[in-house]
């Protein structure tokens, strides 16, 4: 905690003249994306909020029952979704980050989810769609064994993993933004409670995963980019 004080970070790199980098991980040029549900058409149930509230619990358990390609594309919108792009490469989107830095790539590993193949997938927030990565089941295998709870992530539709691109947030605000990027990852993962809570969806969050494991299944080097946070999603 002491080496990410406000007092520790009197500049930034940005503040020096260090151009801020690109909101997203780029994708090649040609690559084939999977367009998601248009926000506009999501689910839009009249809720009562402090019911909504009351009754969010986690949920470990889960049915059979595929998600919807719809649902899906709705909780990604509720959880990461881009309302639009900022000046100095930041973003408004549905959960709010320091600066609007939103360091996050959201990562998929989809088991039950109607039209898509079970693997491993991209949420690209800017396009609002999905980049696939691996159908490999060796992959889903090296993705399922990162998790403690075994049980719950080779059972659920989907889990999500929030992974941080730490420069996004560090060129901003140094080593303080070490603190950010766990504080981003609460808001979303609690969107993701209540969005799924409408759509009588379950999430548990998790914290307890292989951090080399998780990283190494993604792909990520663990240091300029690097798993905080995932959650696991099934049909109650
Ligand atoms: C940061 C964090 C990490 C968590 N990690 C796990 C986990 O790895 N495995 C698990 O089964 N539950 C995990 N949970 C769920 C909590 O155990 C759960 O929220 C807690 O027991 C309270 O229950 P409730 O969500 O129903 O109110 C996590 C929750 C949070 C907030």
């Amino acid at each position: 905690m002491a080496d990410t004080t406000l007092e520790r970070n009197p500049t930034t790199p940005f503040a020096q003249g260090t151009p801020p980098p690109v909101p997203e991980k780029p994708v090649a040029p040609g690559t084939k994306i999977i367009p998601l549900s248009d926000p506009e058409l999501l689910p839009d149930q009249t809720v009562n909020f402090l019911e909504l509230i009351e009754l969010r619990a986690t949920v470990r358990q889960y049915s059979d029952v595929p998600l919807t390609f719809k649902e899906l594309s709705y909780l990604l919108w509720c959880t990461q979704g881009v309302k639009m792009g900022l000046p100095n490469c930041g973003s408004a989107r549905n959960v709010p980050s320091a600066g609007g830095r939103h360091a996050f790539e959201t990562y998929l590993y989809i088991q039950h989810v109607q039209g898509l193949h079970p693997g491993l997938y991209r949420y690209l927030a800017f396009e609002h769609a999905l980049l696939p990565l691996s159908t490999d089941e060796a992959a889903g295998e090296q993705f399922r064994s990162a998790f403690r709870a075994k049980n719950m992530t080779a059972n659920n539709a989907v889990t999500f993993v929030w992974a941080a691109v730490l420069e996004r947030m560090t060129n901003r605000f140094g080593t303080r933004a070490y603190r950010y990027l766990f504080l981003d990852a609460g808001h979303v993962c609690q969107n993701l409670y209540l969005a799924a809570q409408t759509i009588k969806t379950g999430v548990c969050a998790i914290g307890a995963f292989s951090d080399d494991k998780l990283n190494q299944a993604l792909g990520l080097d663990g240091k300029a980019e690097f798993a905080v946070y995932a959650a696991s999603v099934g049909r109650i």
